[in-house]
């Protein structure tokens, strides 16, 4: 029971990644409060996590935002983390292929929505002494060959960055601001990454470990920067990755 008493915010809480982080959150004695696009999965998943509720939020419309906030808020009285975790993955193309309105969608929702939650969220994370725990990629890390993702790569990378920011901004606050950067995960997300049994073999041997990451294997590390076993860490970029990133 790492986090009891807390109240943790969970974009793209509805699956994959995000829906592993708020289920080990909420077995971990938290109040879990999970954000997602559509109402049908959302429902479903708070269905399955004791202790959470979901508010529907496009994390593009900072009205939407700002209503999940100001709900917690109304709801529970004050948040302890964020885990800015909702994101897209664009079609692949080469840079020269992308027109801009998809540029600036992946850009708005992986980057541009990590931006709207964390300022709404700030000023309560400054009276709790809170924790911000930002879902990057590897892909924000380095370049890949093929990878081909350019719009995500730049979101992520940014990301990565701003978590430096951010830790310092708000040390001062006591607000610990850290960062995890994903291999290939088991999610909607990879599945048209996975649809043969030559892809699955490609993917599992990018990792060096041999094998593609599982959702829970995510959650346990931003459990870790979210409970206070991480009390001194803030401005970490941690690659969960089964090596991928280091080859
Ligand atoms: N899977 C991987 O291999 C991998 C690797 C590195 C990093 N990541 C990162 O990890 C995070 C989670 O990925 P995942 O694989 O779990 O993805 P996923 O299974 O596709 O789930 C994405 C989540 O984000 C939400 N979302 C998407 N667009 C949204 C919007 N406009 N407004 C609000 N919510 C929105 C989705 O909600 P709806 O259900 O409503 O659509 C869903 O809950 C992402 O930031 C991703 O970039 C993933």
């Amino acid at each position: 029971m790492r986090l009891s008493g807390k109240v943790a915010l969970v974009t793209g809480g509805s699956r994959g990644i995000g829906f592993a982080i708020a289920k080990n959150f909420s077995e971990n004695g938290a109040t879990v409060i999970i954000t997602a696009k559509n109402q049908e999965r959302l429902d479903k998943a708070s269905s399955e996590i004791p202790n959470s509720i979901g508010i529907v939020a496009n994390i593009r419309n900072k009205d939407d935002v700002k209503n999940v906030v100001d709900k917690t808020i109304e709801k529970f009285g004050k948040i302890d983390i964020l885990v800015n975790n909702a994101g897209i993955f664009p079609k692949i193309k080469e840079l020269h292929e992308i027109d801009e309105d998809e540029w600036n969608e992946v850009l708005d929702v992986n980057l541009t929505g990590q931006f709207r939650f964390t300022k709404e969220v700030i000023p309560y994370l400054k009276k709790t002494s809170g924790s911000i725990i930002n879902i990057s990629s590897d892909a924000g890390l380095k370049a890949y060959q093929g990878f081909n993702a350019d719009a995500y790569s730049a979101a992520k990378a940014a990301l990565v960055l701003l978590t430096k920011c951010w830790a310092l901004e708000y040390a001062k606050d006591k607000i610990r601001v850290n960062c995890i950067c994903p291999g290939v995960v088991d999610t909607d997300m990879t599945k048209p990454f996975l649809k043969t049994q030559k892809d699955k073999e490609f993917m599992d041997n990018e990792h060096p470990i041999g094998r593609i990451g599982q959702p829970e294997e995510v959650a346990k590390a931003v459990l870790y920067f979210a409970s206070d076993d991480a009390s001194w860490i803030t401005g970490a970029i941690l690659a969960v990755d089964g090596g991928e990133s280091i080859k």
